[in-house]
């Protein structure tokens, strides 16, 4: 976990592949994916997004991956290294270091939401309750801005306490255990989703495509969120990368993350999709979403309580596996570019994401009127911020990078790990050059109305 020499590895290709996982997924999968699914109408923008996640973000977690390898650095570090000196390149390091702690100061209000719900489903809030009691003990949450404040700041204390032990005793041990158990009771719900009434309009929700849906605003959601569900272009899969050894195959370490990836998002899509409409809510209602759904299946099942503590327990898990490979871009930065402890740097950070994110975990009570950025509150504004724009500009970045710039004919086996694949280097080559940072440009410029006469 220390620059230069004696760098970390990881402590086995398994444990990395739980890692770099549990950094996928996380409330990206089960709580932002089946909300924008729900505000941008279903089937054609969940096409999208699989195109997206396969035709760009595969193959630039390939690249991540691969620069983060080769550099053996921070994100910033690495851009050094590979260029043989400290050129302009850098910035693609700087702009993911901030974008993953500008993300963090706002993922950790919603993460401290789901620690919320661990104590309320504990204490029998959603037992035996109607669809509107549930949805009213949201609106309480949201409102009330001490408790909202409170399980932020407990949520960062737990996240930097991992980071504080270093990439292999806190990231690994326990994402073995938990992201496992994690889909095996995601599992659950979506079997109990297609026993309800609600099955058949959830699933046509959710794979019947209407394209009139797809306005410049969708596509631009769906690529962002290739982006952020896979950790890209914020320096994420840089700086897990660089902990790799040169043997490992990144073809197939990554197509099994973004497999992994997608099958977590279409599950929890699938497991609240149905109670939505069986239970009469709206698709649409936002940030919400899980959180006024999930608790109405678990109310009326047997042992209930008990499942529904087990299931935002385990989404706090997977939020902390995600927040804590975010923490760990910046972390890295101080430590091997700047010679923090690594204790310090942890610190620091952690308190300054927690102030950072106080505007928006105030953004739902005290400041919810409060909309200086285009009419949106802080956490609005920092959510697309980051998802829309921060994030495809780093994986832009990234791909032009590898695809146009980097000097290195000996890539070809190295994204093989020694494997023959004659076809694979040419492949990916193609699409972070040409493919990837053409969808980038295109869905932005979109956005931006330049197609629109
Ligand atoms: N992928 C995570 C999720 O879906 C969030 C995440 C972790 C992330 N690290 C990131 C997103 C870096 C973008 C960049 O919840």
């Amino acid at each position: 976990m220390n620059g230069s020499s004696a760098r970390t590895q990881w402590a086995s290709r398994l444990g990395f592949i739980l890692a770099a996982a549990g950094s996928a997924i996380g409330l990206g999968n089960i709580w932002k994916f089946p909300y924008i699914t729900g505000q941008n109408g279903g089937g054609a923008f969940v096409l999208v997004y699989l195109l997206c996640i396969l035709l760009v973000g595969l193959p630039i977690m390939m690249a991540e991956l691969h620069i983060g390898r080769h550099g053996q650095r921070d994100a910033v570090g690495c851009f050094a290294v590979l260029e043989g000196k400290p050129t302009r390149w850098r910035f693609i390091g700087w702009l993911g270091v901030s974008s993953s702690f500008l993300l963090l100061s706002f993922y950790a209000v919603v993460a401290g939401w789901s620690f919320d719900y661990v104590v309320q489903a504990a204490s029998g809030a959603f037992q035996a309750r109607s669809a509107e009691e549930i949805n009213a003990v949201f609106a309480q949450l949201v409102s009330s801005p001490g408790q909202v404040v409170f399980w932020q700041g407990s949520f960062l204390v737990a996240t930097a306490g991992i980071v504080l032990g270093g990439v292999r005793g806190g990231i690994e041990r326990w994402s073995k255990i938990l992201m496992p158990l994690l889909f095996l009771l995601l599992l659950l719900l979506f079997f109990r989703g297609m026993l309800s009434p609600g099955a058949k309009a959830g699933l046509e929700f959710m794979f019947r495509p209407d394209f009139s849906k797809l306005t410049p605003a969708a596509l631009l959601d769906a690529l962002g969120h290739a982006f952020f569900t896979l950790s890209l272009g914020a320096g994420t899969m840089i700086t897990y990368g660089s902990y790799l050894d040169r043997q490992a195959d990144l073809l197939s370490l990554s197509v099994r993350i973004t497999l992994l990836d997608i099958m977590v998002a279409l599950l929890a899509g699938l497991a609240i999709f149905p109670v939505v409409f069986a239970a009469g809510l709206e698709p649409g209602s936002g940030p919400g979403l899980v959180f006024q759904t999930i608790p109405i299946v678990f109310s009326a099942m047997p042992f209930g309580s008990v499942l529904a503590v087990l299931f935002f327990l385990l989404l706090s898990f997977a939020a902390m596996s995600s927040s804590i490979s975010m923490l760990e871009v910046s972390v890295s930065y101080l430590v091997d570019e700047k010679g923090w402890r690594r204790g310090l740097a942890t610190m620091v950070l952690g308190l300054a994401a927690f102030v950072i994110g106080l505007p928006s975990a105030l953004s739902f009570n005290l400041l919810a009127d409060v909309t200086p950025f285009f009419g949106q509150t802080f956490f609005d504004f920092a959510n697309a911020l980051v998802s829309s724009y921060l994030l495809p500009l780093g994986g832009f970045s990234v791909a032009v990078y590898a695809g146009w710039f980097w000097k290195g004919e000996r890539l070809q086996d190295e994204l093989s790990g020694g494997k023959i694949r004659p076809w694979l280097y040419p492949l990916w080559h193609f699409l972070v050059k040409y493919v990837a940072p053409a969808a980038v440009a295109v869905v932005l410029l979109n956005q931006m109305g330049w197609f629109t006469p």
